[in-house]
């Protein structure tokens, strides 16, 4: 399990193209049925696709925390580990913005 992760990591660090859904990493698809790949004009619901990676994984660890406010976010980043957000947030830095 934990080799499948690592490979699939490789495989997206190594990636030059922009991604296709089939490298989703487990748990985007959770992720973008509220995080839409394209941008909605009036959500409340931030577009991150095209976003560092790094960013998305201190937005994640803050909402986990509880050190910065969310309404949705903080139930759900508990549900992941640091390896799990690192995958998914590498993921959508790599998606087309
Ligand atoms: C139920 C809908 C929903 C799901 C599912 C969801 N999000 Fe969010 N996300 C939101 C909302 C709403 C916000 C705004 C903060 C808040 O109110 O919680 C947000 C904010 C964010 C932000 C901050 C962006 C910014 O610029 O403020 C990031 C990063 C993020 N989500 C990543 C993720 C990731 C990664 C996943 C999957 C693990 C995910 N979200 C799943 C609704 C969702």
């Amino acid at each position: 399990m934990h080799r499948a992760l690592l490979s699939g990591l490789a495989s997206i660090v190594l990636l030059v193209g922009p991604a296709t859904a089939a490298d989703a990493p487990p748990g985007a698809s959770s992720c973008t049925g509220c995080h839409a790949p394209k941008k909605v004009a009036d959500s409340v619901i931030p577009h991150i696709n095209g976003r560092k990676a790094e960013d998305i994984v201190t937005f994640m660890r803050e909402y986990r925390s509880g050190a910065w406010p969310s309404s949705v976010m903080g139930r759900i980043a508990k549900g992941f580990d640091d390896q799990q957000t690192q995958a998914i947030a590498a993921w959508f830095a790599a998606q087309p913005e």
